[in-house]
């Protein structure tokens, strides 16, 4: 499968990164973030689109849409990973490869955070290495593109 184009997608609240609980999620903001994946992306010639949305249908649209446009998504859902099944089937609907990031690890946090109920429709997660997960996850799309 062929990896020209990524589609970072973050949710809600994610906007205030590098002011929102800097203990949780540290000091870098949404823009450093995307750089990241930015930069990661270049190394492979890969371009990236990045949506943030606080809306839960935008969200949907995003992932609808990135089935004309996008091979692969990363996404950090923010707090509708944990109940949103309107992503979790927009999700599911989508034909590429999908990497789930969260920059803290949810797991160790308060029990809503235990379950993501969009892991059953990604290939895989990265969760608790803040800003590098970015990173592993334009990674873990090309290893996957090449297999
Ligand atoms: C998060 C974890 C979620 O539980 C939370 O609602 C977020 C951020 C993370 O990146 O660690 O908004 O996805």
């Amino acid at each position: 499968m062929s990896l020209s184009s990524i589609l970072l997608l973050h949710g809600p609240n994610l906007n205030l990164l590098g002011t929102r609980e800097p203990e949780v999620y540290g000091h870098a903001t949404l823009a450093d973030h995307v750089a990241t994946v930015v930069a990661a992306a270049a190394t492979h010639g890969i371009a990236v689109e990045h949506i943030q949305t606080n809306t839960e249908g935008e969200m949907v649209n995003a992932i609808h849409a990135a089935k004309a446009k996008a091979d692969g998504i990363i996404v950090n859902a923010g707090a509708f990973t944990h109940y949103s099944w309107a992503v979790h089937d927009a999700l599911k609907s989508y034909p590429g490869n999908v990497i789930e990031v969260h920059l803290s690890n949810p797991g160790a946090r308060e029990q809503f955070r235990h379950v993501s109920v969009l892991s059953p429709v990604v290939n895989g997660t990265i969760s608790g290495f803040g800003g590098l997960g970015y990173a592993l996850a334009v990674e873990a799309l090309v290893e996957l593109a090449a297999q």
